[in-house]
């Protein structure tokens, strides 16, 4: 294991970076492998998340018209494919055991990730829901001129599997079906990358659109339900969660990313009391 990741790994587990008025939802900085054994089995009703991608490899791509290099982080470097689907397979056995029965978890991600994440759900034994295609109008253009432009991102939704009516995974069909013109809404989504206004705090390299998020939340829990996110970042998720009145847990092992992630929840806790005032 490079030294990068060691030295991350000693630096988890510590007390929360950021705890709601409430107590009910809390930003840990810490590593997710560490944090995982302390999280009772069946106690969590969602996850969503967003891993490495293992793309930070020397590539290159579009960024403010310029050619840059892709790099997001020692986080997001590959290991090789077989440590890389040995790591996805350690992180989705624990989402295994912390999912409620009937529980989902939503993975995003590129081909680096998605093929490792669908294969090992399979192995796991999770329940494949949907794969929903993100699609981005406005993706950078491709340099290279070799493929065709990526303009797309996978959202892998599975079940954890249960016995009886208890263990039946939620999927909130009316309310979905009513925000799509009263139409069955279909697994393509569109959203724009986030704008200035969601990195009004900070930017963070992958940052996730709140609204793509929002909508899974509602689509797959009740208000009130408890959603982790063991690769928080800069917290979309947690921000997602918290603007729909679901409570959160998130782990993220960068301070800065910790650091940007708690003014984004702590902003998001404001705006929430003052809907409710
Ligand atoms: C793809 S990003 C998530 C971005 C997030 N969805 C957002 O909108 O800001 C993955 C995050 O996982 C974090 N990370 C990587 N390895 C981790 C680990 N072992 N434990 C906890 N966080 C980790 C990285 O620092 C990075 O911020």
């Amino acid at each position: 294991m490079p030294a990068a990741r060691t030295s991350e790994r000693r630096a988890s587990a510590r007390r929360p970076a950021w705890t709601s008025a409430d107590g009910a939802s809390r930003l840990v900085r810490g590593d997710q492998a560490t944090l995982f054994p302390g999280l009772a089995a069946d106690s969590i009703d969602c996850v969503w998340t967003d891993p490495p991608y293992f793309l930070s490899n020397g590539g290159t791509t579009c960024k403010a018209g310029r050619r840059a290099s892709v790099d997001k982080g020692g986080w997001d470097r590959s290991q090789g494919i077989a440590a890389d689907h040995a790591f996805n397979r350690a992180w989705l056995a624990e989402c295994f055991r912390v999912l409620r029965p009937g529980g989902t978890l939503w993975v995003s991600g590129t081909h680096h990730v998605y093929l490792s994440v669908g294969m090992a759900m399979m192995e796991l034994g999770f329940r494949l829901l949907n794969d929903i295609v993100w699609e981005k109008p406005n993706p950078p253009p491709n340099l290279g001129c070799r493929c065709f432009t990526h303009a797309t991102e996978m959202i892998l939704w599975a079940a954890k599997p249960g016995r009886g009516a208890a263990a039946r995974h939620t999927f909130n069909y009316a309310e979905m079906k009513a925000e799509n013109g009263d139409r069955q809404m279909k697994n393509v989504w569109r959203f724009t990358a986030p704008g200035a206004d969601e990195k009004a705090h900070g930017k963070h390299p992958t940052q996730k659109p709140l609204a793509l998020i929002e909508r899974c939340l509602r689509a797959s829990t009740a208000p009130g339900e408890h959603v982790l996110d063991p690769f928080a970042g800069s917290a979309s998720t947690g921000v997602a969660a918290l603007t729909v009145g679901r409570r959160f847990t998130g782990w993220e092992i960068d301070a800065g990313h910790a650091r940007l992630a708690v003014r984004r929840l702590c902003e998001a806790e404001r705006t929430q009391a003052e809907r409710e005032r």
